[in-house]
């Protein structure tokens, strides 16, 4: 098999193209041949050594990817050789071979491609959990999204379009046509916008109903400050340490220290909620997860969702793939194909 390997943290260009063996799956696994892995915003953080998740270098990152079963461990049912499959993956995507747990490994619809598949479970099950589960949107309210070019941003704007909520979204500019295309009511140049300002006029002074936050630093007290009555806030990550192609600690220690500490009492007496996700803290939640991958496969199937690709990359481009989204040109997901 082929890997893009991590070495050593750094600039993209730290990528290595290294092959092993082709691993053998063990009971109750499935073998996947891999046409294309999805990546994420936290395998730029990975590489950079700001991911405090990721096993130490040599490393190689990836939560998800699509393709077709190859091969079948014992004691595994409902799977055959050659059926095309998504499944989460705990680092290790970009690969064109990996191993799987079969309860991790889902059919995918038959007119989705593999790099439209590879776009789903880990923007779509985060934007499932943070607006559904955590927040439980409700017709009628409007939510903030933050990021809204990237693939959660993307995926959190469909899902809250289903609900028929009214979205407000942040983004540099040169994004703002497609992202309201795709749904997105009002756009905010946050380069450049007094977001809270701007979120006022929209709202009328009263405020968003949803947050969604993965950008941490200042963002999340402006974010707090942004919710209505009974307003809840979904974070979910620290984008405001990524700076620039290499680790610079103190812009990192400087997001992670100015990221808010909120008040309990005022939490009590401004009716809001905070919450925290991190689906790759779920792994062991299969009962959880499965039903929710289960509704977003279906509403797929159905058509009522659509992933958006921004771009492919083969594998052994990964070093421009990321370099693609840290200079923030993506518009949707950014997918490695072999
Ligand atoms: N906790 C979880 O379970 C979970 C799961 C998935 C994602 N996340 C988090 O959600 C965020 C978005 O992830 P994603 O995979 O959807 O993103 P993505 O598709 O990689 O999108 C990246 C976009 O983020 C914006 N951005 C904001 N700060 C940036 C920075 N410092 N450097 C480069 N781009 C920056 C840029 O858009 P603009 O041009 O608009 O600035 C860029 O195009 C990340 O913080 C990620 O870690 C968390």
């Amino acid at each position: 098999m082929k890997q893009a390997v991590i070495p050593r943290y750094g600039s993209p260009d730290v990528f290595q193209i290294r092959e092993a063996p082709d691993p053998t799956p063990g009971a109750g696994e499935v073998r996947i041949r891999v046409r294309a892995a999805g990546v994420n915003f936290a395998d730029v953080l990975s590489r950079l050594g700001l991911y405090p998740d990721a096993p130490k270098p040599p490393l190689v990152v990836g939560y998800e990817v699509a393709g077709h079963i190859d091969a079948i461990g014992a004691n595994v049912t409902g799977f055959a050789e050659g059926d095309r499959v998504v499944s989460l993956t705990r680092f290790g995507g970009y690969s064109d071979v990996v191993i799987v747990p079969a309860g991790q490994a889902f059919h995918f619809p038959t007119d989705m491609s593999e790099a439209e598949a590879a776009a789903v479970p880990v923007t779509y099950l985060t934007a499932a959990l943070a607006l559904y589960r955590m927040a439980a949107l409700a017709p009628g309210e409007t939510v903030l999204i933050h990021n809204a070019g990237g693939g959660v941003g993307i995926a959190a704007t469909q899902l809250a379009r289903l609900r028929r909520a009214k979205v407000i979204g942040t983004a540099s500019a040169r994004k703002h046509d497609a992202l309201r295309s795709f749904g997105v009511e009002h756009l905010i140049d946050y380069t450049n916008a007094n977001v809270p300002e701007e979120v006022r006029q929209l709202t009328r002074g009263r405020g968003v109903d949803v947050v969604l936050d993965p950008i941490g630093g200042a963002s999340f007290d402006a974010s707090y400050k942004m919710l209505a009555p009974l307003g809840r806030m979904v974070i979910f990550g620290l984008s405001a340490a990524a700076t620039g192609e290499r680790r610079n600690w103190w812009t990192a220690f400087r997001a992670w220290r100015s990221s808010s500490r909120i008040d309990p009492l005022s939490l009590i007496n401004r009716n809001r909620g905070v919450f925290g996700l991190n689906i790759g803290h779920l792994w062991e939640e299969r009962a959880q997860l499965t039903p929710v991958m289960e509704m977003l496969l279906g509403k797929l199937r159905a058509g009522r969702l659509r992933p958006i690709v921004a771009k492919t990359f083969p594998l052994e481009r990964v070093a421009h793939a990321h370099r693609f989204i840290q200079s923030r040109q993506n518009i949707g997901k950014v997918v490695l194909t072999t």
